[in-house]
């Protein structure tokens, strides 16, 4: 067993003038190259292809409303195309698919950070390519803090108190190479847990609280996450959650398990001191979704928590926030979109994205609330549904096959991506705005999203 790695913070390479407002902008380069990484101390490394050569990229740490504009340089044998997840960005900047810089060529990408503190993520989105690219290694963590968010008093300190966990799942042929995704039509559901590209590392705490920043940067694996001790009692041991995708959440939810589907974030405070000198064991339940389960999949990470107890000032307050949800015109469905396979493909409304004639399958006036009906066609899979531009209030979730409806954590913040379990129906309802533009919509299981359940809406000025 390894130590749990903490990705590098990225420095800005220099401080530029914004040419309309004047504002500073934050200057960064980022390098897409290949490296080798031994993950089997016994085997050969695996070649990986990540921001600045590491996996996951170095973690960004931008204060809410500091400008930066970031360079990509391809460097890489694969064209790319980079998606800041979670940000408003402008739709020349939010990496559209087909909108790819090759090999030896480099994009620059503008980013407001304009939005409530939260945890963002960057990582490809290049047509097709998105599951192999992201699966090497193209994801890294972007936090914006905001002065509100660190006056609280929760847990902090990046890396030290707070603690980004970007959880994936991979699986590796015999020579310690990577099994590749090319050729996989469903699922790559993996069967080795990796946190911050560490398989099932071990992290030493403190008997106090952390705050621990979820992300599912798998292909195609949902987890459903909760922590027991090594030893003695196998009680779930309660935990809070405090903040969705969108960031802080209204207060925070007592939980002992928590879903988590590709491409969600979810921050959780969890208290380790009443368990000083033990072992805490994050695991993963089996059966989730349809998901393939295999060996040590139900295991994630452990913790081990220090004997030498230590004061801890940190709280968290209740409330946490004032989250800004859409505020409700009409309880009438806008739109309804089915996530469907068919013609060996995966659809949505029996479109895919290659179909570049029918693509576009929403014209929505910028400003309006809309309420979206996210239908699971069935056939046993599951679909985590993302919405590029916008935060989304989850208002409904129906699974005629088990009852489920929704869960306590996510109707007290806003989210940006819905998990549909199979036979699920949701409804998100979200403000269209504030800017113009195409912007896409996909399943974020990436080999779904690269084969090709993947649309466009247009936010327009004109009438629908
Ligand atoms: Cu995280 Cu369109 O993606
Ligand atoms: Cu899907």
């Amino acid at each position: 067993q390894f130590p749990l790695p903490i990705p590098p913070v990225k420095s800005p390479k220099m401080t530029i003038t914004n040419p309309v407002t004047n504002n500073p902008i934050d200057y960064y380069e980022i390098t897409i190259n290949e490296f080798y990484q031994t993950v089997y101390p016994t085997k050969a490394p695996a070649r990986l292809v990540g921001y600045d050569g590491m996996s996951p990229g170095p973690t960004f740490i931008i204060p809410r409303g500091r400008e930066t504009v970031v360079r990509f340089i391809n460097n890489a044998t694969l064209e790319n195309s980079v998606h800041l997840h979670g940000s408003y960005s402008r739709a020349p900047w939010d990496g559209w698919a087909e909108d790819v810089t090759f090999p030896g060529e480099f994009k620059d990408y503008y980013y407001p950070n304009q939005q409530a503190a939260r945890t963002l993520w960057y990582h490809d989105h290049a047509f097709g390519k998105t599951a192999e690219n992201a699966y090497y290694g193209q994801a890294g963590a972007y936090l914006i803090h905001d002065p509100a968010e660190d006056s609280l008093g929760l847990p902090s300190g990046y890396g030290v108190h707070d603690i980004p966990l970007i959880l994936s799942a991979k699986q590796y042929i015999n020579n310690g190479s990577l099994k590749t995704t090319n050729g996989e039509t469903t699922s790559l559901y993996g069967d080795v847990i990796h946190v911050n590209g560490q398989p099932w590392p071990y992290f030493n705490v403190e008997p106090r609280k952390y705050r621990l920043r979820f992300l599912d940067a798998s292909v195609s694996r949902t987890f459903r996450l909760y922590f027991q001790r090594q030893s003695g009692s196998s009680a779930k041991i309660p935990f809070k959650v405090i903040a969705t995708d969108g960031g802080l959440m209204t207060s925070a939810v007592t939980t002992d398990n928590l879903y988590i589907s590709m491409a969600e974030r979810y921050e959780v405070v969890f208290d380790f001191s009443p368990f000083a000198g033990q072992n805490i064991t994050l695991r993963n339940y089996e059966d989730v979704g349809q998901d393939d389960d295999y060996l040590h999949t139900d295991k994630v990470m452990r913790f081990v928590v220090s004997g030498t107890p230590v004061t801890d000032t940190s709280v968290v307050p209740t409330p946490l926030a004032v989250v800004d949800f859409p505020v409700a015109t009409s309880t009438a469905v806008d739109r309804h979109f089915e996530f469907d396979r068919g013609n060996g493909e995966w659809q949505i409304n029996g479109v895919v994205f290659a179909d570049v004639n029918n693509r576009v399958l929403a014209n929505v006036p910028r400003g309006k609330v809309e309420i979206w009906e996210l239908e699971n066609g069935g056939g046993g899979w599951s679909h985590p549904i993302h919405v590029h531009l916008v935060d989304f209030k989850v208002i409904s979730r129906s699974n005629p096959d088990d009852g489920r409806s929704l869960y306590a954590y996510e109707t007290q913040g806003l989210k940006d991506v819905v998990w549909l379990a199979p036979g699920e129906t949701v409804k998100v309802q979200a403000h269209y705005a504030p800017w113009d533009g195409v912007y896409m919509f996909h399943c974020h299981n990436l080999i779904h999203e690269d084969h090709d359940m993947m649309a466009a809406f247009n936010v327009t000025a004109l009438p629908d």
